[in-house]
């Protein structure tokens, strides 16, 4: 008698447990339906911080458990990106190269991507990697508008897009470099990532030295010289991100995006706001509308930045890298589409998909639990793992490839 009652009691016990989850499921596919991107991309987006952690039930906010807990009762992934094999499209527009890799250079990345039977097979070089206005086509209207965001255009109006992509029609905008300074015949890539691993890595000289630095959201520089130097020449981010670090981050100095004259901007196509702030940066006009209506483009890329300086990663990439490289448990859970590769994780796989030598600074490495989240905390912060990117499975990456060769990423 006594052990059935038990018996009732953990069935009760589990019985709560998943309602519990399908409760917080609900929460979340209410609030942070596909149609409210904004509050989606707000609450969960790893760089927000502060902003997040209330607001996410613990279990849910540690990787571990997401797997184990959720994904493991089989609660049906829903909006989560097809599992289908990434079928690559083969229209005329999508064949033309955006990519820069110098043919002169004898070790580059190419090479040794191309001897790996994994990678080989993996990587390809004739996707493009910008979206311009070439690209605009009726036929990857069709395609795209299929797909949800951050991969495609799937409820997005086709005047927005439309007004935005066609303004990507100088040729700067559909090449991150010009081919005119290559000293050795190679293009040198450093990629910092906000890794706690950069505090007091002395690493500042030798990024400087690399022909381009990427940077990414809260970027900080001024007073960390010496750890990440100085120099910039991408920066990458989502209007969401941007912001959030300007906010979260402005109280280790980052207070202002990179800006100057060598600077280029990446947008990355995570939701509307991507495309309307692109629009009007482009034009030098205050945001008309939607969640960052009235911001001055001006106040995040300076006065003098020119048409040529955005540049838009192309969905079809976003789809791509993630299907090939980034293909998390995650996306088949509840979260399925919360979740997109980093920030990090794009700008690296954007070095690696141009550039002929790319090192990576600042990214997760095995002993990440030694560091503090960013290197420029005053106090040790745990990096904390949320549903919307899968950090391991990127560390597990950014390993591989610096085993094989492909990069070099900085471990300490
Ligand atoms: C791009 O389009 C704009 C607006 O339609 C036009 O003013 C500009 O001259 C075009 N630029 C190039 C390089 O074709
Ligand atoms: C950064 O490094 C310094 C010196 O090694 C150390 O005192 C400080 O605690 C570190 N900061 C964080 C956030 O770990």
């Amino acid at each position: 008698m006594g052990s059935s009652r038990w018996k009732r009691l953990c069935l009760l016990v589990l019985l709560g447990l998943t309602f519990s989850v399908v409760f917080y499921g609900h929460y979340y596919t209410t609030t942070n339906s596909p149609t409210s991107p904004r509050s989606a991309s707000r609450l969960l987006q790893q760089e927000t911080l502060g902003l997040v952690q209330e607001e996410i039930p613990r279990d849910v906010s540690n990787h571990g458990l997401i797997k184990e807990s959720i994904i493991k009762r089989g609660i049906p992934a829903k909006d989560s990106i097809e599992r289908e094999t990434l079928n690559h499209p083969k229209e005329k527009d999508l064949l033309t190269p955006s990519l820069s890799q110098s043919s002169l250079c004898p070790r580059s990345l190419k090479s040794k991507i191309k001897m790996d039977p994994t990678f080989g097979k993996q990587f390809d070089f004739e996707i493009p990697v910008l979206m311009g206005e070439q690209h605009f086509t009726p036929e990857t209207w069709d395609r795209l508008k299929e797909r949800n965001v951050p991969y495609g255009w799937r409820g997005l109006s086709y005047a927005a897009i439309a007004s935005t992509v066609q303004l990507l029609n100088d040729s700067a905008n559909n090449r991150l470099f010009s081919k005119t300074r290559l000293p050795n015949g190679c293009i040198r890539c450093a990629v910092v990532g906000n890794g706690g691993i950069l505090n007091g890595s002395r690493q500042g000289k030798e990024i400087d030295a690399h022909d381009f630095v990427f940077r990414l959201n809260g970027a900080v520089t001024k007073g960390f010289e010496r750890d990440v130097g100085t120099k910039t020449s991408f920066y990458g981010f989502t209007v969401n991100t941007m912001k959030n670090s300007l906010t979260a981050y402005a109280e280790y100095g980052f207070t202002q995006v990179p800006q100057g004259k060598n600077i280029c901007y990446i947008f990355i196509p995570s939701d509307i706001r991507d495309y309307i702030m692109l629009r009007s940066a482009m034009l030098g006009i205050p945001v008309p509308e939607g969640y960052d209506k009235g911001d001055d483009p001006q106040q995040y890329f300076g006065s003098e930045a020119s048409a040529g300086k955005f540049k838009l990663l192309h969905p079809e990439f976003m789809y791509y890298l993630t299907q090939r490289f980034l293909r998390s448990e995650i996306m088949n859970s509840q979260f399925g589409h919360l979740y997109m590769p980093s920030t990090g994780a794009l700008m690296l796989l954007t070095a690696l998909h141009t550039c002929d030598q790319v090192s990576a600074y600042g990214f997760i490495t095995e002993n990440y639990r030694i560091f503090s989240d960013h290197y420029y905390e005053l106090e040790k912060k745990p990096l904390v793992f949320y549903a919307n990117h899968d950090m391991l499975l990127e560390a597990e990456l950014w390993k591989s490839l610096h085993r094989i060769g492909i990069m070099k990423l900085y471990q300490r």
